[in-house]
């Protein structure tokens, strides 16, 4: 719990910064060209050195690691067929309780990434239930009979593209997955199945990580009765994902019940923070629902809000807005900018916005992200100003699971935004620290100039603009525990809003555009400002606030008295 004066103690995974992992390209640290748990270990103090006032370190609170356990590789570790071994190219469980050790050493929480909605098709759950009708674990995934004059059971699709249903000759079944064929669907109905779940869960608690990201924790449930999805209105094409409904499998009733039961499991540890992917169909509300009616479901339900914003102020403040107001009284809300998913944000935003230089629009997404109310998620790489690597030959493509279907422009390789972390300027980017061995993906070709070594040598740059921001955010009541307000209504060039607490008022202004005057909406007092932080103006001066705003300016100012 983190103390603040006067108020309640919070949990860490509402004062904290969690910083996501993708271990395939985080750090090398055998030398063998893919990321490992060493190189983790070997990179910890980089995170956070435990030292609040460290010269080196990012600062962060908690790690989530994307999945660790055995696999076959085919979705890029979210297939898997060992919920409680590590991947053997990534380390052991002895290493793994190493770098827990080591984590926690430096005050550094680790979350796991949960993927059971599904596991490998190489499970050996899976392999003995597809091996007959009457096994012990014939009921532990989702077999439905073939349908006579349907090609499927139903016309629930796979969100990779084609067909959810593949057909299985030994049982004379379908069986359904909701992304590629390898990674069949685990039946939640079973009561056995859930069992081993939870022991699962229990096994990596009783080693002690202090939470769970759960993957794809909104598609666990499926309607019992396997009815077609409705097709959205206007929709023609009905191979794709995306023109349906998904009422009969997503987000359905017992799959709260789910959540709240692996809840329990954790509460009954402690203070162990429950993650969880809920993007459903765009529609924020529903994710919301994942906080639970009392507080017993997530504790941080992610949502792309962020991600699916135009750089726009007005799309982004609309998008807080809706999620202030949704977000129940007791809940924490989160927010993250980029994951291993989707195009980092650089890349998806510089080049449809006005602003021409990314180190801008790095610094304000930055103060975005960490000055809005919520818990902040960071992606390896995005406080360097990583971007994509969109020049990955063919041939050394790892993610070719996602089919491109007729209607849809999904990229179909997400490796662009999954490249080896650039640490220094020697030989990888020290990936493989200093060795010539060729990396899980290619370096992207910036990394002489955009590294860690750099970038820490360099006051300017985005990684020393991220470093101030997470001290300020560390030792702010206001950005920890504060409201959130704007003082304009629809802002079309910048953002300015205030973050109010008894202890503290902030006020954030991040500029969008060029020069400009500062016009609130709404009326605040006009002297006693000091400057906490700006890329603009001398810091730890009180200022009139400034009636011209710089290009590209963000600064964040503290007033000490009343501001209105
Ligand atoms: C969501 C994960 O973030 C993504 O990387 C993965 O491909 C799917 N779930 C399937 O596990």
């Amino acid at each position: 719990m983190t103390a603040q004066s006067g108020q309640p103690q919070l949990p860490w995974w509402e004062t904290g910064i969690i910083y996501q992992i993708y271990p395939l390209t985080f750090a090398d640290g055998n030398g063998d060209g893919v990321g490992d748990l060493r190189g983790i270990i070997d990179r910890l103090d980089y995170l956070n050195d435990g030292n609040p006032n460290s010269v080196s370190s990012l600062g962060i609170d908690a790690i989530w690691l994307s999945p660790i356990y055995r696999s076959p590789m085919v979705d890029s570790t979210y297939d898997v067929s060992d919920y409680t071994d590590i991947w053997p190219t990534f380390g052991t469980l002895d290493e793994f309780d190493e770098l827990l050790a080591a984590a926690h050493q430096r005050g550094i929480k680790v979350i796991l990434d949960l993927v059971i909605n599904h596991s490998s098709s190489e499970h050996p759950w899976f392999v003995e239930s597809a091996s007959s009708r009457d096994n012990p674990k014939a009921d532990w995934y989702l077999w439905q009979d073939p349908v006579p004059g349907q090609a499927y059971p139903n016309n629930w699709l796979s969100y990779f593209g084609g067909p959810g249903w593949t057909y299985c000759p030994d049982r004379e079944q379908f069986y359904y997955h909701t992304f590629h064929k390898n990674q069949p669907d685990l039946n939640w109905q079973n009561p056995d199945l859930r069992a081993a779940v939870y022991d699962v869960i229990r096994f990596w608690l009783d080693r002690g990580v202090d939470g769970f990201r759960l993957d794809a924790s909104s598609a666990y449930s499926k309607d019992p009765q396997f009815r077609h999805n409705p097709m959205k209105y206007g929709a023609t094409s009905q191979n794709n994902y995306k023109n349906y409904h998904h009422h009969y499998n997503k987000n359905l009733p017992a799959n709260h019940q789910i959540i709240r039961e692996i809840r329990a499991l954790l509460d009954s540890y402690g203070e162990r923070a429950l993650i969880g992917e809920t993007f459903i169909d765009n529609q924020m509300y529903d994710s919301i629902s994942f906080y639970g009616a009392k507080g017993d479901e997530l504790h941080l339900p992610l949502e792309f809000e962020f991600p699916l914003c135009a750089w726009f102020p007005g799309d982004l403040q609309r998008a807080i807005e809706k999620k202030e107001r949704l977000t129940p009284t007791f809940a924490q809300p989160n927010y993250f900018l980029d994951n291993h998913d989707i195009p980092r944000h650089l890349s998806r935003w510089v080049e449809c916005s006005l602003c021409i230089d990314p180190v801008t629009i790095a610094r304000a997404a930055a103060a975005l992200l960490l000055t809005v109310r919520g818990t902040p998620i960071l992606y390896y790489g995005q406080e360097l100003g990583m971007v994509d690597n969109d020049d990955i030959p063919q041939d050394r493509l790892r993610d070719q699971v996602i089919v491109i279907s007729d209607t849809d422009d999904t990229p179909p390789s997400r490796d662009g935004s999954r490249t080896p972390m650039q640490w220094d300027a020697s030989a990888q980017a020290g990936f493989s620290f200093g060795k010539q061995v060729e990396p899980w993906l290619p370096v992207h070709a910036n990394y002489k100039d955009l590294n860690v070594e750099a970038e820490l040598a360099d006051p300017d740059s985005i990684l020393s603009f991220y470093r101030r921001l997470i001290r300020l955010r560390r030792n702010s009541p206001a950005l920890l525990q504060g409201s959130w307000r704007s003082l304009l209504h629809y802002p079309l060039e910048y953002l300015a809003y205030l973050r109010e607490h008894e202890d503290e008022t902030l006020l954030v202004v991040i500029n969008f555009s060029y020069e400009q005057p500062f016009d609130c909406d709404d009326a605040i007092a006009p002297d006693g400002w000091e400057v906490l932080l700006s890329t603009d103006q001398p810091e730890g001066q009180t200022v009139a606030l400034p009636k011209t705003l710089q290009p590209f300016e963000v600064s964040i100012y503290q007033h000490s008295g009343a501001t209105q």
